[in-house]
């Protein structure tokens, strides 16, 4: 028989750890399997996914910037991939048809409540930004039973469609940028917009939004996450945490959709952590 073949998609992709990250839990796990990254535009993405189905393909994960053309190309979708409206995880299923699914929620819970052993209950929440990675979490987020959820973002529009979305008006509220310094303090608060991955341009919030119990999360990882965790740390927040062990996360959670069995995450959370750790020396 040939090797079960899986792929993540995206553009660019030729950096993504998810071929290692799936190579090692496969290794882990003694399973055989063939983990690609192939680029495909938006709109390359709909032909590149049919070729791979045709090949063979059993599953595939989706990254930037095709997590909603991967929803409108699945067949059926879960419920959490539908309240986000994005899909990071595509399974074929025996009618040759792809079950559309969202890990990345599930993996930043579980990363921040398993390994940073925090507990997200009632934590009055500020989630910045309103495009698809927080729509991927912010349903998760609830879900975990944090409290009152306050999203901001540039475009004050679209954080009024994300509330919209999340049908849970006496809990999840849009708020102005501009207004940040009125909001009072948080205990937790998530930044997951894509500002970091652009020109070198700082983070800056108002300290009033930091209390002495605040943890701050970057849904991003590398040099993409340093802007807002570096004011995270100016600002005095009791933890500070990346989304390398999320990236993980979600992908164990993708892992255990397709082969039936939950990879350990630890091990190789701990070589990408290394590998961050040489890369930012070394720069
Ligand atoms: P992703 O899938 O990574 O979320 P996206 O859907 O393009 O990508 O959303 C990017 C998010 O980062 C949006 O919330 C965007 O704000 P706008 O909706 O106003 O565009 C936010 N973002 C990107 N660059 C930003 C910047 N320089 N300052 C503030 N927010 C920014």
């Amino acid at each position: 028989m040939s090797t079960a073949r899986y792929a993540v998609f995206g553009h660019p992709i030729a950096h993504s750890l998810s071929p290692l990250i799936h190579a090692a839990f496969a290794q882990l796990r003694g399973i055989a399997l063939e983990y690609t990254a192939i680029d495909a535009t938006p709109a390359d993405f709909p032909a590149a996914l049919a070729r791979f189905a045709a090949e063979g393909g059993r599953g595939c994960n989706v990254t930037l910037p095709l997590k909603e053309a991967a929803f409108a190309l699945s067949a059926t979708t879960s419920e959490r991939a539908r309240r986000a409206g994005a899909c990071n995880t595509l399974t074929r299923g025996d009618d040759g048809r792809w079950l559309g699914d969202n890990t990345d929620g599930a993996g930043l819970v579980r990363d921040l409540t398993s390994r940073h052993g925090l507990d997200l209950r009632a934590r009055r929440t500020l989630l910045i930004g309103a495009g698809g990675a927080a729509r991927g979490v912010a349903p998760s987020l609830l879900d975990a039973g944090i409290g009152e959820l306050v999203v901001v973002n540039r475009t004050p529009e679209r954080a009024d469609a994300l509330v919209d979305a999340l049908g849970e008006p006496g809990r999840a509220h849009s708020r102005y940028w501009k207004d940040l310094r009125d909001l009072g303090d948080f205990e937790l608060i998530v930044n997951a917009t894509s500002a970091g991955r652009g020109n070198g341009e700082g983070f800056s919030a108002p300290l009033s939004l930091v209390n002495s119990r605040t943890a701050a999360v970057d849904v991003n990882y590398g040099e993409a996450a340093i802007p807002f965790l570096a004011w995270a740390r100016s600002a005095g927040c009791r933890e500070v945490v990346d989304g390398l062990g999320m990236l993980v996360e979600q992908a164990a959670e993708a892992f255990a959709l397709w082969h039936g069995v939950r990879p350990q995450t630890d091990p190789v959370y701990a070589q990408l952590r290394e590998r961050d750790r040489m890369l930012v020396t070394a720069d």
